[in-house]
């Protein structure tokens, strides 16, 4: 069966987890940045990289999404949240929903991935009252993410698409 990856990453997270996941895929798979992407996906399995943001996909990623139909789709996501948090849960929820309008979802993976140290600078400034203020809690997190994707997270995208694929 034929499969294509589509990602869209701004940092360098989601492209990294692609190409990660590409080496364990069947030798004829193709891998695509969403911006230089063209035209129609005629093979069988769609396997979308995107990264988080507010919850969704970012916003190229949740366009093309929109545009898809009748596929079979597998989704890899990279955020700055815990995966098994309740925000990775609506996270995956959310992409479920506006895949599965038309198409079909095989499954959906996260893992975190470091964040833009100009978004951690902007929650440090922020003043007390604001909901992004830094927390201790906040600030952890943050400093976890930083030290992925790593191996662990690489390893188990691989697992969780061949799982699926059954490869
Ligand atoms: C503008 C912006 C908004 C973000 N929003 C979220 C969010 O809502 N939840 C979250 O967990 N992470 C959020 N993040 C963190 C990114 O999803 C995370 O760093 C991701 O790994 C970036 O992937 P990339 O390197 O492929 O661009 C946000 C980052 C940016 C820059």
């Amino acid at each position: 069966m034929s499969s294509v990856i589509i990602y869209s990453s701004a940092t360098g997270n989601t492209k990294k987890v692609a190409y990660e996941i590409l080496k364990t895929m069947p030798e004829d798979t193709k891998i695509y940045d969403l911006q230089e992407f063209q035209g129609d996906v005629i093979e069988e399995n769609l396997i979308l990289g995107y990264w988080v943001d507010r919850a969704k996909p970012n916003k190229e990623m949740l366009h093309f999404m929109e545009t898809l139909s009748d596929k079979k789709v597998i989704t890899f996501g990279t955020l700055g949240a815990y995966p098994d948090s309740e925000h990775g849960e609506t996270t995956k929820k959310n992409v479920t929903e506006i895949l599965e309008k038309h198409n079909t979802v095989l499954g959906n993976f996260l893992c975190q991935g470091k964040i833009n140290p100009r978004i951690t600078e902007m929650f440090k400034q922020a003043s007390t009252d604001s909901p992004h203020q830094m927390t201790e809690e906040r600030l952890k997190r943050h400093q976890e993410a930083a030290l992925h994707p790593n191996e662990e997270d690489f390893e188990a995208a691989r697992a969780f698409i061949n799982g699926i694929l059954e490869i």
